[in-house]
């Protein structure tokens, strides 16, 4: 098979995890006989020093001739990067937006796993961790506050800020399939998130989650309120299967269960369409801080490059034989500096990736 990559490597850590992501694309490509033609794509940091945009409508025309993107990640450091001189609308974040929208990847899915070889690193008590957890977050991506309305405006000497948030019923049925149809493949429980006791677009979420589960009578259906969701994640996440929620809330929930895996540079993404298409990227960020030290944790990007092949190209077999050999990896103790942990190996970026490439 032949693989159309459009790779983004952004800024920070990005091009160094990314490099090490193609190094195992690489491997299974040489061991399972396919061919991988990547197609480099500039956004945001990056694409701000050369087009002074963060994306390009060349790139996104590039992007959409992909049949999938991986991607670093992107941004610097708001407090001395000159990036963030820029507008809003211009800096490294704005780029992202952009490309989530003109693609329409409105199904975000972030794995939250604790890895039994990583469980001490988890921050909660051994009676919580030990009972281990394997959660996926499904974040409604393009929809919500951070693509409603909004303006600040100044009437009086009084500064007022808006911003709104939107949901259609539509933009709420296809993201609830998504995780009706991936709780089925899973442990058969969706907890729908919201604030239905303050939102009317919370209210409607409610009810068209309620419509779609009459469809899945095999999937549990629980509801959730977001402040009590975000408890429960420290208290008991081995509750969760899949969490469905809106834009903003999936951001901070995300956020929240990736560091109880006490992982975050082990956790990958996927941003989906309602073709095949999907942008891969790891749930961190662009940690401008160890940028190009390679000391990087390369392994989220290396697991975002397993769900590219399991959901864009069908390549389940390829995915699991990198999930396995992060494992194996693992296993015999090799650490980046973010998990290391007593007795173990400390590797450097590039060093996590000859192994993992090896284990294939
Ligand atoms: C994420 C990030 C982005 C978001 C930022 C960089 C705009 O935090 O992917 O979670 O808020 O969606
Ligand atoms: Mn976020």
């Amino acid at each position: 098979m032949n693989l159309k990559i459009g790779c983004i490597s952004g800024d920070g850590i990005g091009p160094e995890i990314v490099k090490e992501a193609v190094k195992v694309l690489e491997q299974v490509a040489k061991k399972y006989g396919h061919t991988m033609e990547y197609t480099q794509i500039l956004m945001g940091g990056a694409s701000i020093d050369v087009h002074g945009v963060p994306l390009t409508e060349d790139a996104v025309k590039t992007a959409k001739e992909q049949e999938a993107v991986l991607m670093g990640s992107i941004g610097g450091d708001p407090n001395t990067s000159p990036w963030y001189q820029l507008e809003p609308s211009k800096r490294p974040e704005a780029g992202l937006l952009k490309i989530r929208k003109e693609l329409n990847l409105f199904a975000n899915l972030r794995p939250a796993v604790l890895y039994p070889q990583l469980a001490g690193a988890c921050p909660l008590k051994e009676e919580i961790s030990k009972k281990g957890f394997d959660m996926l977050i499904m974040r409604e991506l393009t929809g919500g506050l951070y693509f409603g309305e909004r303006k600040t405006t100044e009437e009086n000497g009084v500064v007022t800020a808006v911003d709104t948030l939107v949901y259609t019923e539509e933009e709420i049925r296809r993201i609830a399939i998504k995780g009706f149809e991936i709780a089925a493949k899973r442990k058969g429980k969706v907890t729908s998130v919201d604030k239905a006791n303050v939102l009317d677009s919370s209210r409607l979420w409610r009810k068209v989650v309620n419509e779609v589960a009459v469809n899945y009578p095999q999937v549990t259906l629980e509801h959730m309120l977001v402040d009590n969701c975000a408890m429960q994640l420290v208290k008991d996440p081995a509750q969760f299967d899949v969490i469905l929620t809106e834009n903003m809330f999936g951001d901070i929930l995300s956020d929240e269960a990736s560091m109880v895996t006490g992982s975050i540079g082990m956790l990958a993404s996927a941003s989906l369409n309602d073709s095949k298409f999907g942008l891969y990227e790891p749930s961190h960020g662009s940690a401008p801080d160890i940028a190009g030290k390679n000391i990087a944790n390369p392994i989220a990007t290396i697991l975002s490059a397993a769900m590219m092949l399991k959901y864009s190209f069908d390549l389940d077999q390829e995915a699991a034989a990198i999930e396995e050999a992060v494992s194996k990896v693992l296993d015999q103790g090799y650490r980046t500096g973010d998990i290391m942990s007593e007795g173990c190996t400390l590797v450097s970026c590039s060093e996590m990736g000859d192994r993992i490439a090896e284990e294939i």
